[in-house]
């Protein structure tokens, strides 16, 4: 069972019913960083050799990785956190069972996604989506909305060309 942290009106709750249990949590979390370490390890970034994982934590547990992956070409990019939701995509995950974003960084400043991260989280996940990104030194706690308030929204369907 993977307590979901997703705020509903300020407060925490978890989908199970289940008494919030921080040190549960805590330890949901640790192991996350841990596993986002891991990722992290397997960065290819030869460029700014600044290496970042992001691991997906689901409802039920499981976990989908990612590490950022540079180029040559600095613009092609793609950070961990992009990495880890495109794979999540690819491997045909239900993404409405994404409970938790967790980003580790080999750095004791604590560091937040970059923008474009930003926008493909509003796509894919839920406005209260924690995201978490540790460091070495500290950690910070945001959800997806507050990271990127007024996040650009399509309704492609409604939508009419003049
Ligand atoms: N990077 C990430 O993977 N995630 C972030 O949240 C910030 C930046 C990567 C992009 C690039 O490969 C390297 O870190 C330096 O910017």
């Amino acid at each position: 069972m993977y307590l979901d942290l997703s705020a509903d009106r300020g407060k925490l709750y978890c989908h199970t019913q289940q008494t919030f249990n921080m040190s549960e949590f805590n330890s949901n979390l640790q192991t996350a960083k841990q596993l986002a370490i891991k990722a992290a390890a397997q960065a290819y970034a030869p460029y700014s050799r600044f290496k970042v994982g992001a691991v997906l934590t689901l409802k039920n547990g499981d976990t989908i990785s990612g590490c950022n992956v540079e180029n040559v070409s600095y613009g092609l990019s793609n950070c961990a956190e992009r990495t880890a939701l495109f794979s999540a995509v690819a491997q045909g995950v239900d993404l409405t069972e994404i409970a938790q974003v967790t980003i580790y960084t080999p750095s004791n400043e604590v560091y937040s996604p970059c923008g474009a991260c930003r926008q493909v989280m509003a796509e894919f996940l839920s406005a209260e989506t924690p995201v978490i990104s540790t460091s070495n030194g500290g950690e910070q706690h945001w959800t997806v909305s507050s990271l990127l308030p007024h996040a650009f929204h399509f309704d492609i369907e409604n939508y009419r060309a003049d």
